[in-house]
């Protein structure tokens, strides 16, 4: 186990504030850094202003500051081969980076590599079929052979905005045109996988590995759309809830058995050796899991209900992961129910205003955690910098307990244009009452 350690966290979100929360607890910390950072971060560690995409400026702190590990919060950093870059550097190729290399990156990069991946490994997905520009003509034809509603996805990243899923197949076939022909969502939209519709109830499922054994961290549930019942458009997500009730032992047993050990033994088949989180999207249809899709990441807000279940010491965990001796850790976890919501800025998804005075921070009671989203110091005022601007965690002994805490916190900050979900839970109170 190493002492001492000397840690930078890439990334300006939620997710990255309670990832270095959970970092700066560890005994085995020395310095903590987080690039760019928020004004919530400030407060766990030392913000560094760098853009985590810009490598040869995160390659000179690295060097000047003996960082010992990296973790990366987001996936832009991952899929532009930030794994690669530290490889590829004599300097570099011994401070380890919590993330896959460029090549497995891909898994979320690339909507047809990851399909593809799952077809060769037997993974149960979506039906599907991928196709470029000059297969318009096939892709409609696919298009035919498919029930309402459809389901297109840009195969890039497109800033969470590339999948479509459409009622009416003319409209299917325009939005079809759109991606292929006018590259609607620019280069991300030169291929477009076009997928069969699934029913059913989604939930997030996360792995921490170090390439050959793995972690399964506590499962969540987010909310995807602006609206309460699930309605408008999608965000980045506007509240998380930890455990899931219906991720059952049974189920979960399922998502071991026929997701993740296959996507493991697939990475390994194929030469990846993967470290780092993986992102299972899943959906529930009848009683078993299929992959809506994968990221290479933590899911936000998912990590600010995640983490704070994990007892474990992250930092040792994360340290054993780059030394390929993950097999030798516990994972303990929270019993717990752990519920967040996210306050947003007036306007968001759409457009909105940055730079909102917050106030009543220092109001929230012990029952709950502020995971800063957006937001930025100016002097000595905390101000709005983005669209999702606070997450609100609670711990609960169910998930009714957690959502009144956070809830009543929630009413407790205030900044012009604050809006957030009412409903965040509430589809599972019943069955999160009743526990696991
Ligand atoms: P993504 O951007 O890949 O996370 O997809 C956004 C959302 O689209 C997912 O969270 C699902 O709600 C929905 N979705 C994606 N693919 C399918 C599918 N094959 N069937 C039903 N819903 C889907
Ligand atoms: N909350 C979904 C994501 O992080 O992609």
């Amino acid at each position: 186990m190493s002492q001492d350690m000397n840690v930078l966290v890439l990334g300006s979100g939620g997710r990255e504030h309670a990832l270095a929360w959970k970092i700066a607890q560890s005994s085995l910390l020395s310095n903590l850094w987080i690039a760019p950072g928020n004004a919530g971060t400030a407060g766990v560690g030392t913000n560094v202003n760098l853009n985590p995409e810009e490598f040869k400026a995160v390659r000179k702190f690295v060097l000047d500051h003996k960082v010992n590990l990296v973790v990366v919060g987001p996936e832009g950093p991952l899929v532009a081969g930030i794994v690669d870059f530290f490889k590829a550097d004599k300097a570099l190729a011994g401070i380890p980076v919590i993330g896959p290399d460029a090549h497995a990156a891909r898994l979320e990069g690339s909507k047809s590599f990851a399909k593809a991946f799952m077809a060769r490994h037997g993974i149960p997905t979506a039906r599907y079929q991928a196709f470029s520009a000059d297969q318009t003509d096939q892709a409609i034809g696919f298009l035919n052979t498919l029930k309402p509603p459809y389901v297109l996805k840009a195969d890039g990243l497109a800033a969470g905005k590339g999948v479509v899923i459409l009622e009416s197949r003319d409209e299917a076939e325009r939005e079809l045109r759109e991606m292929l022909q006018d590259a609607k969502f620019g280069e991300a939209s030169r291929t477009v996988v076009i997928e069969e519709f699934l029913k059913g109830i989604e939930c997030s499922v996360f792995i921490l590995t170090d390439g050959d054994s793995y972690r399964i961290l506590p499962e969540a549930k987010d909310y995807k759309r602006i609206g309460e019942g699930d309605t408008g458009p999608n965000t980045g997500g506007m509240g998380a809830v930890s455990p899931v009730p219906f991720c059952t032992p049974e189920f979960m047993d399922k998502v071991e058995t026929q997701v993740i050990i296959p996507t493991m033994k697939g990475l390994r088949a194929e030469g990846i050796r993967y470290m780092g989180f993986i992102f299972f999207g899943l959906i529930r249809v009848g009683q078993d899991p299929y992959v809506i899709e994968y990221n290479c990441r933590m899911g936000d807000p998912e990590t600010e209900v995640v983490i704070p279940r994990i007892k474990s010491d992250l930092l040792h965990l994360l340290d054993s992961t780059a030394n390929g001796t993950l097999s030798e850790c516990d994972l303990e976890v929270d019993d717990r129910v752990a519920a967040t919501v996210m306050l947003v800025s007036g306007g968001y998804p759409g457009e909105y205003e940055k730079g909102k005075k917050i106030s009543g921070l220092a109001d929230v009671d012990e029952r709950s955690m502020v995971f800063h989203a957006g937001t930025r110091q100016a002097g000595d005022q905390v101000v709005t910098a983005g669209g999702r601007v606070l997450a609100v965690t609670s711990l609960g002994s169910d998930a009714h307990d957690a959502l009144l805490a956070s809830y009543f916190n929630v009413q407790r900050i205030q900044y012009s244009g604050k809006n957030f979900r009412k409903d965040i839970g509430a589809d599972l109170e019943v069955i999160g009452k009743k526990g696991r």
